[in-house]
């Protein structure tokens, strides 16, 4: 069979079993196995594929098939831009995710980049290192494209309770050339923490445990530790309001992803402690209200 044929078998099998994007799924599928881009499936659309890569293909249609998110069987996501190494021990970084680690750049510029001889930056459940290594990679060419900034560098301390992750986590900073300025730390959130920050980012999980049986098949073949966040979602929540100030330098900030629906009740939390000034709310891309930024009094 050629990779005309084989993709058009592909893409008939992905709707019959009603998987959603099914073209495009196809098209990373079969440029992966093939290790050629999406583009050149067109361009080389006669070439015969050997009889190997075929039962290769058809194993990963049937995992495809059978739920497992297209990125584990590539073991790849894009986020700000970047590459990363995705498998069933981290959550696949999400594009929603993206308005974090913006927020967090204008923050550190607008606050330290002038101010601060280095910048320490803790991300708290870091699962893959997305929002850590997006963001000491970009921060990194801001201070070397700025002259005349008082800073000299940033470095992120990465924290996860799962070994596994860390290990992933580890894998893309070392993709991402940026081993040098970032520590990984095993830690149920704060326990394993000594050190106070400019900034803290989290991603934690926060789906309310009854609603995890309610999600996609694809997203539960992703870890439960990074989707549950107990009976009503705010567990985390909960820790970083009450804790987080304590590692935070005087006047540092701290900013949480959260659920479309939860802003009320995490910003109530940090409200309670009386330790946060200045708490408000920014939307995501598609309008939902998608996390919450504080500073510490
Ligand atoms: C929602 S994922 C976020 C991953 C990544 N930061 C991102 O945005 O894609 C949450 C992460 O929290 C970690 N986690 C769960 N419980 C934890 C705990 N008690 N302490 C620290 N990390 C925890 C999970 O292992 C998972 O990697």
């Amino acid at each position: 069979m050629n990779i005309k044929q084989i993709l058009e078998k592909i893409i008939t099998l992905l709707n019959q079993n009603n998987i959603e994007q099914a073209t495009l799924k196809a098209k990373i599928l079969l440029s992966n196995c093939l290790n050629i881009s999406k583009e050149q499936l067109i361009v080389y659309d006669n070439k015969q594929v050997e009889e190997n890569k075929l039962k290769e293909i058809n194993s990963k249609i049937e995992q495809l098939i059978k739920g497992k998110p297209i990125q584990y069987i590539t073991n790849k996501q894009e986020f700000m831009g970047m590459d990363f190494y995705v498998d069933e021990n981290v959550l696949i970084p999400q594009p929603d995710t993206e308005i974090l680690v913006e927020n967090a750049i204008e923050l550190l510029k607008n606050n330290y980049i002038n101010s601060k001889n280095n910048v320490k930056v803790l991300d708290l459940c870091t699962g893959s290192g997305c929002i850590a290594i997006s963001l000491l990679k970009l921060m990194q060419e801001q201070i070397n494209n700025l002259k005349n900034n008082l800073c000299k560098s940033i470095t992120v301390t990465s924290t996860d309770i799962s070994d596994n992750a860390l290990l992933v986590a580890k894998q893309n900073a070392k993709k991402n050339n940026i081993e040098n300025n970032i520590k990984f730390i095993n830690s149920n959130m704060f326990e394993n923490i000594k050190d106070k920050f400019h900034l803290i980012v989290s991603n934690p999980p926060y789906i309310e445990t009854q609603e995890i049986k309610f999600l996609s098949k694809e997203v539960q073949n992703e870890p439960k530790l990074a989707l549950d966040g107990g009976i009503d979602g705010l567990k985390f929540y909960k820790i970083i309001a009450e804790e987080s100030y304590k590692y935070l330098e005087e006047n540092g900030y701290i900013i949480v992803e959260i659920g479309y629906n939860q802003k009320e009740d995490v910003i109530n939390l940090f409200k309670k402690t009386k330790k946060y000034t200045n708490i408000k709310c920014k939307k995501d891309l598609a309008n939902n209200d998608r996390i919450i930024i504080a500073k510490k009094v």
